[in-house]
């Protein structure tokens, strides 16, 4: 037996197709938009995953197919070696227990008629009702005390706190059912650049100490930076580029993630113009043919319009999807 360790989370061909509305009515038809496009992802016990792209790229669907909140059309989600159980059943809510979602609104996620004790409490009560109340109590406040909120804090109500507060809340509540897994979308962009980073050094002591796996997701690419040991970069419902975030961040070799990375202010610096990130992304319900990169790509070939590239293994480790940067032998053939 190899000694590797076995993925806590493990997406293999995850696919979620919607079903929408195009056009006006009475013209309007039925089309097929491909929020997520048949993505594998693994996350280890204890590590992050950085999930980045522009938006629409299909970071929540995603997220929302990690933690078996929306069924997947194809494709299917493992955790901790098992399958994500049918949403509703028992073993689903077991499961469940151990993998929370955390969102960018806390105040929107919380429950403005209750205070900060009993939000944090709920879950517990739900999942465990012969739990003795003093035992309920002392678990809310070490929980409380863990993501920093003051014992006076147990009474206040959600609008009485500041934002970086009812994050805290919002924490402390995702991990009263002591989880082992957190998908947190854009946790930090709602909140005041000052308190940001506190967040974030919260996120990391907690993963520390609880050795807590992380599905990161965030628009902000510094951050992402700091908090991940894994990065997948998406694009319109596919990964074109993963592996270990500091080599991705080092030398980024997707043409999409290099005019990602090139986007970062950096003060005293200015993006190679080859880099740069022209026009929106393409509509989802009508991508372009072969790699749906291909309309704003610096790189694109003939070969890019007939035939979309398929993930390839580096010999670094890392995977890329690009017939330029990462060619394949019958892509080249083809060409
Ligand atoms: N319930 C739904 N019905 C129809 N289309 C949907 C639904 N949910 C998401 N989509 C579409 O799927 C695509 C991916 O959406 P998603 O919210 O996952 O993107 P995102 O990367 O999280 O974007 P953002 O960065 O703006 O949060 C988008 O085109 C979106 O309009
Ligand atoms: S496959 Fe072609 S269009 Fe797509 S990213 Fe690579 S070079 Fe650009
Ligand atoms: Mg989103």
């Amino acid at each position: 037996m190899s000694g590797s360790p076995q993925p806590l989370l493990d997406a293999r061909n995850l696919t979620r197709q919607f079903v929408v509305r195009q056009g006006q009515w009475p013209r309007s038809r039925k089309a097929l938009l491909r929020a997520v496009d048949g993505i594998s992802l693994r996350v280890m016990p204890g590590r992050t995953l950085g999930l980045v792209g522009e938006s629409g790229c299909g970071k929540s669907t995603t997220g929302r197919l990690l933690l078996g909140l929306l069924a997947p059309t194809a494709g299917g989600v493992q955790f901790d070696g098992a399958p994500l159980a049918v949403a509703g059943t028992a073993e689903w809510r077991r499961q469940r227990q151990q993998m929370q979602m955390v969102y960018q609104d806390p105040l929107g996620a919380l429950d403005r008629r209750l205070t900060v004790a009993r939000q944090i409490g709920e879950a517990l009560e739900i999942h465990h009702p012969a739990l003795p109340p003093a035992e309920l109590a002392a678990r809310v406040a070490a929980v409380s005390a863990a993501v920093g909120l003051q014992p006076h804090h147990a009474d206040r109500y959600p609008h009485e706190l500041s934002g970086g507060q009812r994050q805290r809340v919002v924490l402390a509540r995702a991990l009263i059912l002591e989880p082992r897994l957190l998908v947190l979308d854009e946790p930090i962009s709602a909140l005041d650049v000052s308190i940001q980073a506190q967040v974030v050094n919260l996120l990391l002591d907690l993963q520390e100490t609880l050795n807590l796996a992380y599905v990161f997701i965030s628009h902000d690419l510094k951050v992402v930076r700091q908090v991940s040991h894994e990065v997948a970069v998406m694009y319109l419902g596919r990964v074109v580029e993963t592996g270990d975030a500091e080599m991705l961040f080092r030398d980024p070799r997707h043409p999409y993630t290099r005019a990602l990375l090139a986007a970062i202010p950096v003060v005293g610096r200015r993006p190679p113009a080859d880099t740069l990130l022209q026009g929106d992304p393409p509509d989802p319900i009508d991508p372009p043919t072969g790699c749906a990169f291909r309309t704003r790509c610096p790189l694109a070939t003939a070969l890019c319009a007939d035939m979309a590239p398929v993930l390839r293994l580096l010999p670094d480790g890392r995977q890329v999807a690009c017939h330029v940067t990462a060619p394949d032998a019958a892509a080249l053939a083809a060409a």
